[in-house]
């Protein structure tokens, strides 16, 4: 039994299919602060298995040490978290509640009911402003937010924690922007109110619910002067979390932990592509035409950022099979027949 936190949010209930899929028991813990629980009938619907579900707040120890024993976990999925960078410059304490002190009282929660294999939702934003491309997992980090910073305090946590304690195996994945859909287009990205991030924006174009994008900024130094991202398929990323499981099982039976730490990966493709691909490729996985205005910069943007996504391969054996084409295709195919999400 695998206890998957935040597990009806974006990248937790895709990964949900892919554990049901792979024979894996799973118990969902989330506050649905960001999410539907529909979402997680939808999970049982593509699978035809079901789940577990604990209604709770990872801020609630006693809740946590519940759901552990009455679920049995043996490993535990971390997604719970708040997730918008903007919302956390206006509200710090807020993004330090929930995402470090909501960590802190899940590790100890799995300390007391010996619990020790952990997968952690980090973030490439921990690195900052590169100044070296493509990102390895030896960057500096140096993240310009809030949120980022909610990140690397969780994860020195966690490398504190791993090395005051060995029989803990942590594995951190520092995702890149995950985009797209499960195939089936019963799941995908449910962004409440204005989408925040490219691909849910450029999904609300097409379907006809914002008239244009935004393109912010096209005099950056990239081939177009439009900011370029590794974007990764939610599928690829949701198997990142399968091979991390399969990986930290691998160490505990050979009886020594051979990444001498957490095991910290890249979950990227390695490719990046500009806003205007992005939008050239949605263009024609929906036949739509989607308008654009260029705008000034977003501030805080950053012109080029991808990963060297090699250790996750190493370590993992682990790399994205899924292109640009299959994630604006099934980006798509969830936001034409769902046009309002969970709630269409
Ligand atoms: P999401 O908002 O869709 O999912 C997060 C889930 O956690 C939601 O279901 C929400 O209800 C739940 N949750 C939040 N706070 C909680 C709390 N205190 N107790 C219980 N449940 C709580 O986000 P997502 O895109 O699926 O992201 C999942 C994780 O991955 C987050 O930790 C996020 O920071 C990280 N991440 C996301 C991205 C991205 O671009 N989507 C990139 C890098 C890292
Ligand atoms: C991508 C590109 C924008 C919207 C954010 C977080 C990061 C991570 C993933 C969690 C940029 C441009 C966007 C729009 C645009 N999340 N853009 N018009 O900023 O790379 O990363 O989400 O960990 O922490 O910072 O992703 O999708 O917002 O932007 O032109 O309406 O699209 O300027 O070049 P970003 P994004």
């Amino acid at each position: 039994m695998i206890l998957v936190t935040g597990g009806a949010g974006y990248i937790g209930s895709h990964t949900c299919v892919e554990l049901l899929n792979a024979g894996f028991n799973v118990t969902v813990f989330d506050n649905f602060c960001n999410s539907n629980p529909e979402a997680l009938a939808r999970v049982e619907q593509i699978t035809g298995k079901k789940l577990e579900l604990i209604q709770g707040d990872c801020r609630d120890r006693a809740a946590l040490v519940a759901a552990l024993k009455q679920s049995q976990a043996i490993a535990v999925i971390h997604f719970a978290g708040l997730k918008a960078v903007g919302e956390s410059v206006e509200q710090p304490l807020w993004y330090y509640d929930n995402n470090v002190v909501g960590t802190l009282r899940l590790l100890e929660a799995m300390q007391e009911c010996s619990v020790k294999t952990l997968v952690f939702s980090s973030s490439a934003t921990v690195y900052g402003d590169p100044v070296q491309l493509p990102l390895t997992e030896n960057h500096p980090l140096s993240p310009t937010s809030p949120y980022g910073r909610s990140k690397l305090m969780i994860e020195e946590i966690l490398r504190d924690l791993q090395h005051s304690d060995h029989s803990f195996r942590i594995s951190i994945l520092r995702y890149f922007n995950p985009v797209g859909a499960h195939p089936s287009g019963l799941i995908g990205e449910d962004p409440q109110g204005v989408p925040n991030n490219l691909m849910p924006f450029v999904a609300q174009v097409a379907v006809g619910r914002r008239e244009a994008l935004n393109v912010w900024g096209n005099d950056y130094p990239t081939p177009d002067g439009t900011g370029v991202r590794d974007y990764i398929h939610v599928v690829d990323l949701a198997l990142g979390h399968l091979k991390a499981l399969e990986a930290l099982k691998a160490s505990q039976d050979a009886q020594a932990n051979k990444y001498a730490g957490c095991l910290t990966v890249n979950l990227g493709t390695g490719r990046g592509y500009s806003v205007l691909d992005v939008v050239h490729a949605y263009e024609q996985a929906s036949k739509r035409s989607i308008p654009c205005q260029i705008a000034p910069r977003r501030s805080g943007d950053i012109a080029c950022f991808y990963a060297d996504p090699g250790r996750a391969f190493e370590l993992m054996g682990w790399q994205a099979k899924l292109g640009l084409e299959e994630m604006c295709a099934s980006s798509w195919h969830w936001q034409s027949t769902n046009p309002k999400g969970y709630q269409s």
